[in-house]
């Protein structure tokens, strides 16, 4: 039986633990935060985030083996095994700004683990990471040897994608787990496949030195990103030369060797993950005198931005080249479905530029309005919040399906047309709608990669 703690109660913290917690119950696992609101929430009926089939592993741990807790140094100190899963978000000062991660909450939670630590620890390295940082933690973790308190550092980063996380963390593809080949590098590795084990084939688990455990992670994240890229790349030929999205991405995708996922061609995509760690791979390459390779993955980032402005822009010529005083329906504020996250949301960059352009803006959105209100800042004064679409779309002269949460494919559109302010205007950023009834309700309706079915020319 080990005592495993996670520092971080996030996206990621939260629910690996209450997996690992759900799947080793031998194994005591505590999950601990700076933030003690986020820890009662935990504690919680209202867990502080939305995630499909949390709340059943929430149930069967919680209280058994699974602990929320905010008493971190007491924590550290009985811990075994720590994860570090705090956040690293870009940095916005200094050297780097806007490109290098932000590594002071990582490097507080190393000084804090040396601090309390008086017993040998395993310290897993979840969060992700420029590479070789890893290789830092160590060196601050073993900075006092004559502590005799001796520190093993393994990379472990995670694939989840959120709204589907708990799927994968139970069926993962792959776990990824770095470290060094010192014997009690390797001991600290098996003890980690051991957790991991429990429920994933041993064959899924792969272990590597702990750069490329960190690297791996990057790229992963850079080649996922970069298709998305690529399909909306050519969704922007599509509506030119009215070829259809869906078509060609459906036609490239059975090629075996390039298969059929991640080819959705959207607004573009979100999320804490994508454009943070791509940014990270193009400021790695640049410090490393790789100037070429940081700009070909940092198109990859400029496509997505281009892909958010183009997709405003189409509104705007679409409705007579102006929307000052026009209200606007916007369907979806989270980066994704079955999220409430709106961290990096394409659904907030177009909602800022709809605000340049002076429209009258209400968003809906199922779980994701408390957190776009807080990221939009002072600009949420300018914005309703309306829960129901219906009501969010009475009086409106457009809407715009930002996010594809199932739920706006199957609502009542004849209705909510019938609401409208004439001519109706429909332009779905996620291609998730049926166009052609639409257009037949009377809708002008305004696609990403396809031909626009307008009622005038
Ligand atoms: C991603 C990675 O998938 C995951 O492995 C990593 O651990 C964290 O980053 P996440 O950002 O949670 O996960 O969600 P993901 O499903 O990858 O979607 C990211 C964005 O891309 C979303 O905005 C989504 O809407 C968009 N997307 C995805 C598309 O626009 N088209 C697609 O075909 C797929
Ligand atoms: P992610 O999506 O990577 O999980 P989040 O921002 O959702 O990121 O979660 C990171 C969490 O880590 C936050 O809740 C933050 O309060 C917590 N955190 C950051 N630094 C520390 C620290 N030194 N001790 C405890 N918790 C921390």
């Amino acid at each position: 039986m080990s005592s495993i703690l996670c520092i971080g109660a996030g996206y990621v913290g939260g629910p690996t633990m209450a997996v690992i917690a759900k799947n080793c119950p031998q194994h005591r696992v505590v999950v601990v935060d700076a933030n003690a609101e986020r820890i009662a929430a935990w504690n919680s009926a209202r867990l502080p985030i939305y995630e499909p089939g949390l709340d059943q592993v929430i149930a069967q741990a919680r209280g058994r083996n699974l602990f929320f807790r905010t008493d971190t140094e007491a924590q550290i100190a009985a811990a075994d095994i720590i994860f570090v899963s705090v956040n690293t978000p870009t940095k916005t000062f200094g050297e780097g700004a806007g490109r290098a991660a932000n590594l002071q909450y990582w490097e507080r939670a190393a000084r804090q683990i040396l601090e309390h630590s008086r017993t040998p620890k395993i310290v897993v390295e979840k969060s992700t990471l420029p590479v070789r940082t890893a290789e830092a933690m160590e060196r601050i973790l073993n900075s006092q040897p004559g502590r005799g308190v001796h520190f093993d550092v393994i990379s472990n980063p995670e694939f989840l994608a959120e709204g589907s996380a708990i799927h994968d963390l139970e069926h993962p593809d792959r776990v990824l787990i770095g470290g060094k080949s010192t014997p009690s590098g390797r001991a600290a590795v098996e003890q980690i496949v051991a957790i991991y084990e429990s429920w994933v084939p041993r064959e899924r688990i792969i272990t590597t030195n702990l750069w490329s455990g960190e690297l791996a992670k990057l790229a992963a994240n850079a080649f996922l990103a970069q298709r998305i890229s690529s399909i909306n790349a050519i969704s922007a030929l599509c509506e030119r030369t009215g070829a259809d999205i869906t078509e060609v991405a459906h036609a490239i995708g059975t090629d075996s060797r390039i298969g059929p996922r991640f080819l959705r061609a959207s607004v573009g995509f979100g999320g804490s993950c994508f454009r943070k760690d791509i940014l990270n791979l193009v400021y790695l390459c640049e410090h490393h005198g790789l100037p070429e390779v940081a700009a070909y993955w940092e198109q990859v980032v400029l496509m997505n931005e281009y892909q958010q402005r183009r997709f405003g822009s189409v509104m705007l010529e679409a409705m007579f080249n102006t929307v000052a005083g026009k209200r606007i329906a916007l369907f979806g504020a989270a980066f994704k479905a079955n999220t409430g996250d709106t961290r990096e949301s394409p659904a907030l960059n177009v909602c800022r530029e709809l605000l340049d352009e002076r429209a009258e803006l209400v968003i809906t959105d199922p779980y994701a309005l408390d957190n776009a209100r807080a990221d939009l800042g002072a600009a949420a004064e300018r914005v309703e919040f309306e829960p129901d679409p219906y009501k969010a779309a009475q009086g409106a002269h457009a809407i715009a399906i930002l996010t594809e949460w199932q739920q706006f494919a199957e609502l009542d559109y004849e209705a909510i047309y019938r609401d409208m302010v004439k001519p109706a205007f429909i332009f779905d950023g996620r291609n998730i709608l049926d166009h052609a009834q639409l257009h037949r309700l009377g809708f002008n309706v305004y696609a990403i990669g396809k031909p626009p079915l307008a009622h005038f020319d």
